[in-house]
């Protein structure tokens, strides 16, 4: 009988320089092959060490669609397990997050210690003395690494290590940890999550698109008096910018609109912010200080999953082709508990559900995935700013704040992504 082949996706012809084909966003056959090419063979961020501070101390959320939990063992490191039991499959342990010593499933069971190995079964004599335990542990991914405290995995044995994929991206995780007089930053306020219906590619591309902000946030910079009109310019001259650091990881900086110190941060008025200040030029000495604190945080994504929002850390889950989840959390600054607690207010009026920037950016998104459904105009522009971009000294392409060089940034690591056999 001969087998019906199925055509090859063409993600050459999908994807290409100045435009991208909206079926992207829609096929469930693409997002079948992103969760393999993407979310299992690459690096995708997981946690944070904070999160998980002692031995036996786990977190569990989503890699691509498989539930899994990172936990450290008793020895100190973390470890990212399937979250599912090896006799029938049943998720093993239920909760967000705690600490445990064993993890037994709930459904006959069979109970693993915390590095995954099967520890024991009930009624052990019904496998007639030939049952294999170390063949039946939970599945470890079998590659976990962290850059400071940022902990990320792959479920591919092979490829290309952590280093190589943020390459010189590390620098802007280096930007939010330098903003602690500790050099850590802290992960401990708990999670908010957003379920929203779009696929799981717009926020990403969203968090680095500096052409929507006028537009979907004019309501926050109304109510904020944002400088963002400054950031913009006469269009002409180059203030926030655009950088594409490759790998699809991308970001906008806004330091080089900013005019004084903590604009980042809304001022610089109360004692608090300047008691912060104090412990920082304690730590790094004035110059440095000054320097951090004048640049502030980034703004970046790390692809695929990772939002370095400013003073928030979120990361992108998706569901299906039109459904995803965002989770975000205060980035709080180890060393500086005064200072974090108005972060935690900070956030929830810019990231919550009654606060201004998400819920803008996911109701955008959600309208988005409604108008791809659309089939008699299939493409869509990501052209803006071709005229404009340039490579600075370090080789990185760099846009006014407005262009739409991150999104091609992201589609162009894609492309490459997607096209690996
Ligand atoms: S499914 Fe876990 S013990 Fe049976
Ligand atoms: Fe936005």
């Amino acid at each position: 009988m001969q087998q019906a082949t199925v055509e090859p996706i063409r993600y050459d012809t999908l994807v290409q320089d100045e435009r991208i084909h909206a079926s992207l966003y829609t096929d469930p056959r693409i997002f079948a092959e992103e969760m393999e090419k993407i979310f299992y063979r690459g690096w995708v961020f997981v946690g944070h060490d904070s999160e998980v501070p002692n031995p036996g101390d786990f977190v569990t959320r989503p890699i691509g669609t498989q539930p899994v939990i990172m936990v450290r063992g008793k020895d100190g490191t973390v470890s990212v397990l399937l979250n599912r039991c090896a006799h029938r499959g049943t998720t093993v342990c239920p909760a967000e997050r705690g600490t445990a010593r064993i993890f037994t499933c709930p459904y006959h069971g069979w109970s693993y210690d915390l590095s995954g190995d099967l520890h024991g079964v009930p009624y052990p004599t019904g496998y007639n003395g030939v049952f294999d335990k170390k063949a039946n542990g939970l599945t470890r991914a079998p590659r976990v690494a962290s850059y400071r405290g940022f902990v990320f995995a792959s479920f591919s044995a092979s490829g290309i290590s952590l280093e190589e994929h943020l390459g010189p991206a590390t620098k802007l995780i280096d930007r939010s940890c330098d903003l602690s007089p500790e050099g850590e930053i802290e992960l401990s306020a708990g999670w908010v999550k957003h379920r929203y219906p779009a696929n799981w590619k717009m926020l990403p591309e969203n968090d680095t698109d500096g052409y929507h902000l006028g537009f979907v946030h004019l309501a926050m910079l109304k109510t904020v008096g944002s400088q963002y009109q400054r950031f913009v310019g006469d269009e002409k001259s180059i203030k926030a910018v655009l950088r594409d650091w490759g790998n699809g990881h991308t970001e906008i900086d806004w330091a080089p609109g900013f005019q004084q110190p903590f604009e980042w941060f809304g001022g610089v008025s109360e004692g608090m912010v300047a008691r912060y200040l104090t412990t920082m030029e304690d730590r790094y000495g004035k110059e440095t200080t000054q320097q951090r604190i004048f640049d502030g945080p980034p703004h970046a994504l790390i692809f695929p999953n990772l939002f370095l929002g400013e003073m928030n850390i979120a990361i992108l889950q998706p569901i299906n082709v039109e459904e995803c989840v965002q989770l975000h959390t205060p980035m709080f600054l180890k060393g500086v508990p005064e200072f974090n607690k108005r972060l935690l207010r900070q956030s929830e009026a810019a990231m919550g559900p009654g606060s201004f920037l998400l819920p803008d950016d996911v109701t955008i998104a959600s309208r988005n995935q409604v108008g791809l459904m659309t089939r008699n105009s299939e493409w869509l522009e990501i052209s803006r700013g071709l005229n404009r971009e340039y490579a600075d000294a370090e080789g990185r392409l760099v846009a006014h704040v407005t262009d739409e060089t991150t999104n091609r940034a992201f589609w162009k690591h894609y492309r490459r992504v997607m096209q690996e056999q």
